[in-house]
This record gives structure tokens, C-alpha cells and sequence, in this order.
């Protein structure tokens, strides 16, 4: 592949133990670490090429020209490319996201992912999975997770220049292969969602038990890699709902408020309770909107997707497999 363009794929994630909160907002460096999984439905495919005849950059989104403020955290990321890569030469970036339906599911762990992928390679630079993986994380704290297939931690350093933030494999093969993620789709008049980064700053800043929430990730992070280590999918997904509650309790109490949830989104949440109860295998996690994402395994997968299809307000219903790693594409014709 040329110097000057490349494209690449990479796949969305799910956190089990969550990422909210910062210890350096400029270099987007998070408070503490965190767990995911990385899912197979979910991509975004990314073009970049870089250009000296172009006046500025320019960005296309799923065939139309991008809003200006994606464009602005898309040029923000390209000048951190090309400061490493020593060039100053604009880019085009064209991206597909393809995820099952238009609806709000998060789309910048994928897309900065890919990003990164493929704005490094097509400005020269042969990136390792670490550095990658940090580049990622400047766009997106939870991109740097989606360089990596399978299970995920992402490490918060203790480093001022975030050398040590970023994300690593947690090679578990067996339970990677029978693990699924169903996500149920909240739809019908949300209200505009709070983005993640403000959120959680705002949380940071006024919620009381943002404290507590800090407090609980590392005890959360060494029980959930022991859990995988010992393929212990029940023990894994007591935590990843645990988390989840416990991060949206912190967003709940800031003031004001930092409220995702929907009526729909307790529906399924009892819905997640009551299949639990019914001896099948279903944790809930929830993350900056109201959709609802169930941990499951193969063969409760059907049923679980089936049950959530048919919980009020639940618009759609999709059954991912753990995914793999980013990667680059073959180049497709100019
Ligand atoms: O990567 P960001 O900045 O969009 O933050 C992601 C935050 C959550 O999705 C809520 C949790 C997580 O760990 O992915």
C-alpha cells in the first residue's frame, strides 16, 4: 500500500467494567482503567488519504459531507498524526459506520479506532499495538480498547504523558468464542443525549458519589479478569451489570442530573432480571444513552434476543460475537 492512503476496519466495544472519568482531560487520560469486549456487528470502515492539492480537510460520513463539529474532532485528531508523522498535508477521510440500524449506538470506539489505524499507515507510520492504541485513545478513551479483539483492559497509567495508557488483549479463547452481546435498541422521542466527555467531567465535578464510583473500578477490574481467566461467565457478568449501575448512580446524582435511562431502558432491565431468574444466562450493562446491551452466552443468545425483542420500547434486537482486532483493508480503486 502507497504511503498516502489507506483504509482500515475496526469493531465497536462494550465495556464490562466501565471507563467514566478522567485524570487528564487534554490528553484524554482516564481516571482508571477498564474492561470490554470487543463485538463483531458493529464496524466502522475508514479512508484516509492525504493530499497536498487539498485546500483543508475534509470528511465524509456514511456518503455525506460530515457536521462541522465531527469534522473539528476529526482535524484535531489528523493534527496529532501528522505531528508524529512530521508532515503538515491535509486529508481526506471518507467512513462508513455499519451497524445494524441508524439509531444511536456510541460509534467512536470504531470510528477513532479506525481512524487511527488508518491515518497512521497512510501518513507513513508503522505503529506497534501499544502506540496505536494510545493514538486512538486521544480521540476516544474507549477507541483505545477497539485495537484489540476479544477482551480488552485498558490500563490508566500513573504517567504525566500517558505512555502507559492503553489497552491490552486478555487472551481467553474459549470463553471468547461462546460469549454474546445482545444489544437491545431503546428507541421513540429520546431526548438529546449527553455526550460522554462533558458527562463525564460534569460527574467528576458535582456528583457526591463520584468518589465511591473511582474507588470500586480496580476491585471490579482484578475480580473480572479473574472471572475470564476462569472462564467464569456468571462471576463476569454479576460484575459488568454491577459496574454499570454503579457508573450510572454516579452520573444520576450530579447536578444537575446526568440521566440516560428511558422507561424502556428498566423494562429491559427487568426483562434482563426475569430471564436471570428464568436460569438463563443475561447480564445488563448500559453506557452514554438508553439502549440496553446483555451478556450471554451461545446458547441462551436466541432466547435472550428473543425476550428483549419483545420488551416494550425496544425497537431493535442484534446478537454480536466477540470481534477482532483493527485492521487494515486491502486498498480499494480511487
Ligand atoms: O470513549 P468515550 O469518551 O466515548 O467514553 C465511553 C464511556 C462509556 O461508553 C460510557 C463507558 C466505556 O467504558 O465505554
Amino acid at each position: 500500500m502507497s504511503g498516502d492512503a489507506a483504509t482500515a476496519r475496526a469493531c465497536a466495544n462494550i465495556a464490562l467494567v466501565k471507563y467514566w472519568g478522567k485524570r487528564d482531560a487534554a490528553r484524554n487520560l482516564p481516571a482508571a482503567g477498564s474492561l470490554s469486549l470487543t463485538l463483531d456487528a458493529l464496524t466502522t470502515v475508514t479512508t484516509v488519504r492525504f493530499d497536498p492539492a487539498l485546500p483543508a480537510d475534509r470528511m465524509r460520513l456514511g456518503g455525506e459531507v460530515a457536521a462541522p463539529e465531527v469534522l473539528a474532532r476529526t482535524r484535531a485528531f489528523l493534527d496529532r498524526v501528522r505531528a508524529l508523522a512530521g508532515i503538515t498535508t491535509p486529508a481526506s477521510v471518507e467512513s462508513h459506520n455499519h451497524f445494524p440500524t441508524a439509531s444511536g449506538l456510541a460509534s467512536s470506539a470504531s470510528g477513532f479506532a479506525a481512524l487511527a489505524l488508518a491515518a497512521s499507515r497512510a501518513a507513513g507510520l508503522d505503529l506497534d499495538d501499544a502506540a496505536l492504541s494510545r493514538l486512538a485513545r486521544e480521540g476516544s478513551g474507549s477507541a483505545a480498547r477497539s485495537i484489540h479483539g476479544g477482551f480488552v483492559r485498558m490500563d490508566a497509567g500513573v504517567r504525566d504523558d500517558g505512555l502507559d495508557a492503553y489497552a491490552h488483549p486478555v487472551a481467553a479463547p474459549a470463553l471468547a468464542a461462546r460469549v454474546r452481546m445482545i444489544v437491545a435498541e431503546v428507541g421513540g422521542g429520546a431526548p438529546k443525549t449527553h455526550g460522554s466527555r462533558d458527562a463525564m467531567e460534569h460527574c467528576a465535578r458535582t456528583s457526591p458519589l463520584y468518589d465511591g464510583w473511582l474507588a470500586v473500578v480496580p476491585r471490579d477490574l482484578a475480580a473480572a479478569e479473574a472471572a475470564i481467566a476462569a472462564g467464569d461467565l456468571e462471576a463476569l457478568g454479576e460484575l459488568t451489570e454491577g459496574s454499570a449501575l454503579a457508573m450510572h448512580a454516579a452520573a444520576i446524582a450530579s447536578r444537575p442530573t446526568v440521566l440516560y435511562w428511558q422507561p424502556a431502558t428498566l423494562a429491559a432491565l427487568a426483562q434482563v432480571r426475569a430471564l436471570r431468574a428464568a436460569g438463563r444466562a443475561a447480564w445488563a450493562t448500559m453506557d452514554a444513552g438508553p439502549h440496553v446491551k446483555v451478556l450471554s452466552d451461545e446458547r441462551d443468545a436466541d432466547a435472550v434476543a428473543r425476550a428483549m425483542a419483545g420488551t416494550e420500547g425496544v425497537t431493535a434486537v442484534t446478537i454480536a460475537r466477540a470481534g477482532g482486532p483493527a485492521e487494515l483493508l486491502p486498498r480499494t480503486a480511487p
